[in-house]
């Protein structure tokens, strides 16, 4: 109804009712990603390189639409032990200060993981009881530096086969610390410490390749069912979700997040982008960034709809700064929700829209 019909005296206040209302409607709708989340009871996270921080735009739009951060390689054993004498925690602790003066949580990663490692590590030839040692006191000496400030942990990053075996990898069996051949018991030896160092925080595994349903997740699946039956610390299951090519099933993405939080268990979305193929000038085509729209769009919902998945983080968040392009495929990238000049790309709308019409949750 408008005010047109209004006594003169009246139209004035009637007027400003609605202009009141329209300013109401329009600053209630969540405008960044943190509002939705914040209000969805959601944590919506990024990877975050500390380098970065000085560039104003970066860290704006960090602060501006993030609850979580998770160092992209700060807290990884090449960064914190370049030597095997000592830690060096100045990254991880610059990841740490920015959150903390933003309100956001730190999500830790990764203590045990077959890459990005020093080069003394593998060069050093230590039997299984040295290596034992040196990964046990790894995980304390980490967990305890950041405990009460690193809220959930990658424990072990990426340690199946796609068939489901335990990949090789020098905490397994080359030489391993001590279960060679014994599949996920050494997983289960990491946890076990991780949970030691620090009770408060959540411990996950954390994998690519098994956010579906295939012979991975199964296998991924069978060892946290195991671990909970056992009474193992195990609080949770990453899907790192590098979506190649715009291929993903969302539905069987759904039914994953269904069986793995009927364990018990939560689901963290950790390491979320979806490369295009993109010309010499970095440039992906507008169909092209109305499908990935499409697709983060689906990959949220996945989330939001099962309360067990309570966090959703993407490999960073402006095309400027990705490992898309740089490290792994040559003629891909555009793969995060803001461009190369941190502006908002389809997928950011689609992923507002999504958290906003999540249903509730605690
Ligand atoms: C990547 C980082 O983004 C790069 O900066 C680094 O050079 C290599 O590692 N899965 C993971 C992440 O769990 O740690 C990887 O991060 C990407 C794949």
């Amino acid at each position: 109804m408008g005010c047109a019909r209004a006594y003169p005296i009246l139209k004035l206040t009637c007027q400003l009712q609605l202009l009141v209302t329209f300013l109401a409607v329009t600053t209630v709708a969540p405008s960044t990603f943190r509002s939705a989340a914040d209000r969805a009871g959601l944590l919506v996270g990024t990877a975050v390189r500390p380098s970065l921080f000085s560039e104003a735009a970066y860290s704006q739009t960090l602060s501006r639409e993030f609850n979580m951060v998770e160092p992209e390689d700060a807290m990884k054993w090449w960064t914190v032990r370049q030597s095997k004498d000592a830690f060096d925690f100045r990254e991880g602790d610059e990841v740490i200060r920015f959150a903390q003066a933003h309100g956001q949580k730190v999500r830790g990663h990764c203590l045990v993981w077959d890459h990005n490692n020093p080069p003394w590590l593998a060069s050093g030839h230590f039997t299984s009881e040295e290596m034992s040692k040196l990964l046990h006191e790894h995980i304390a000496t980490v967990m305890k530096h950041y405990a009460g400030r690193v809220f959930a942990w990658d424990i072990v990053n990426e340690g199946l086969n796609e068939d489901g075996s335990a990949k090789d990898s020098p905490w397994y069996n080359q030489p391993g610390i001590g279960f060679a051949g014994k599949g996920t018991e050494y997983i289960a030896q990491t946890f076990r410490w991780a949970h030691q160092a620090d009770p408060k925080a959540l411990l996950f595994y954390n994998d690519n390749g098994g956010e579906e349903l295939n012979r991975k997740s199964d296998a991924i699946y069978a060892m946290a069912k195991d671990f909970k039956q056992r009474g193992l610390p195990i609080d949770g299951v990453g899907l790192q979700m590098h979506i190649f090519q715009l291929k993903v099933d969302p539905a069987a993405v759904a039914a994953n997040i269904a069986r793995l939080t009927a364990l018990g268990l939560q689901v963290h979305i950790t390491e979320l982008d979806v490369e295009l193929p993109i010309d010499t000038s970095g440039q992906a085509r507008p169909e092209d960034l109305a499908r990935q729209a499409e697709i983060y769009a689906a990959v949220v919902r996945a989330c939001v709809q099962n309360p067990g998945c309570t966090a959703i983080q993407t490999w960073g968040f402006t095309d400027k700064y990705s490992w898309i392009g740089s490290h792994s495929h040559g003629t891909q990238g555009a793969a995060l929700p803001f461009d190369r000049a941190y502006k908002p790309k389809p997928a950011y709308d689609a992923i507002i829209k999504e958290i906003t019409s999540a249903p509730a949750r605690q």
